[in-house]
């Protein structure tokens, strides 16, 4: 059996159409567009990349973008200080600070001091905790993009065996909330789970999020599952692969994300709809 792809191309697109449909409405309505702040610090090339998909996908949406570029070499006093001031204007609705950081800057520190009403990616302590007690307001991007990417093609996951490798905080802890959020019995694996083979095996349902190619062997999925690949890798040669073995697993799997074209759109898709969920909830 050959697998049929989970499109993230098309279901990110219409996540954006209907954003910006949202959008006009309230500009037609006399009230502003959302407005995203994005901080990146340093010139990391692929965190580059990450921005500039976000800023142009904030154009489609019609949501404004706000740029600050940061040298590599800027101060924790000073990174704070622009949080500052962006939690205190009114004319900014989301908060985005472009991971990883610099070695010397402390990241949950920044993310801690963000306003949790602006906290688009929802990373702060506050939105996390929230999800995690069932009543979720700002939900981290990817692991909610994931779940967008499942309802919209139909695939229902009451009662399900999943398995997510990886858990960072912001893929692989908040994905393990979200698939028991919607009554999947979850299985969490990390870089000292024994035996991760036999773990996948037994998933209906894996996510892999883990950052290394190729990571999760093709053979270890049971025939008939849901693989969804999260790593965006990129190879010496040049060509962008995910944390799955794709060519093996795709022909024991029912439905995979293909890398690129599935999730890396769907987070970029779900940030914007967080800022105008954001911008809504504060009443701007
Ligand atoms: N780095 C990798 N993924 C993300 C993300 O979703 N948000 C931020 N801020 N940084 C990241």
């Amino acid at each position: 059996m050959s697998a049929q792809i989970l499109d993230g191309k098309a279901i990110s697109q219409e996540l954006i159409r209907d954003v910006r449909a949202r959008v006009d409405a309230r500009v037609a309505a006399g009230k502003r567009a959302p407005a995203l702040a994005v901080v990146l610090v340093g010139s990391d090339p692929a965190s580059q990349v990450y921005v500039g998909n976000k800023k142009r996908q904030c154009e489609n949406a019609g949501i404004t973008s706000l740029a600050y570029d940061l040298p590599a070499d800027t101060g924790e006093a000073e990174l704070l200080a622009l949080v500052d001031r962006l939690n205190k204007d009114d004319a900014v609705d989301g908060i985005l600070v472009q991971l990883p950081l610099p070695k010397h800057l402390d990241a949950d520190k920044i993310i801690e001091l963000i306003d949790p009403a602006k906290d688009v990616d929802g990373f702060h302590p506050y939105n996390i905790g929230r999800l995690a007690l069932k009543m979720p307001l700002l939900r981290p991007c990817t692991p909610r993009g994931v779940m967008t990417l499942l309802e919209k093609t139909g695939i229902d996951l009451v009662g399900k065996d999943a398995v997510v490798v990886g858990a960072s905080n912001i893929v692989g802890r908040p994905q393990a909330l979200e698939l028991l959020l919607a009554r999947a019995t979850v299985t969490v694996c990390h870089s000292k789970t024994r035996d991760l083979a036999d773990k996948v095996r037994g998933a209906d349902i894996v996510v892999a999020g883990v950052g290394i190619p190729n990571f999760v062997k093709g053979a270890w999925i049971k025939d008939g599952a849901i693989v969804i690949d999260v790593g965006i890798n990129r190879l010496e040669s040049g060509k962008l692969c995910g944390d799955v073995e794709f060519d093996v697993a795709k022909e024991k799997a029912s439905w995979i994300t293909p890398v690129p074209g599935g999730v890396g759109l769907m987070t970029v898709a779900t940030l914007m709809q967080n800022t105008l969920d954001a911008c809504e909830k504060r009443g701007a």
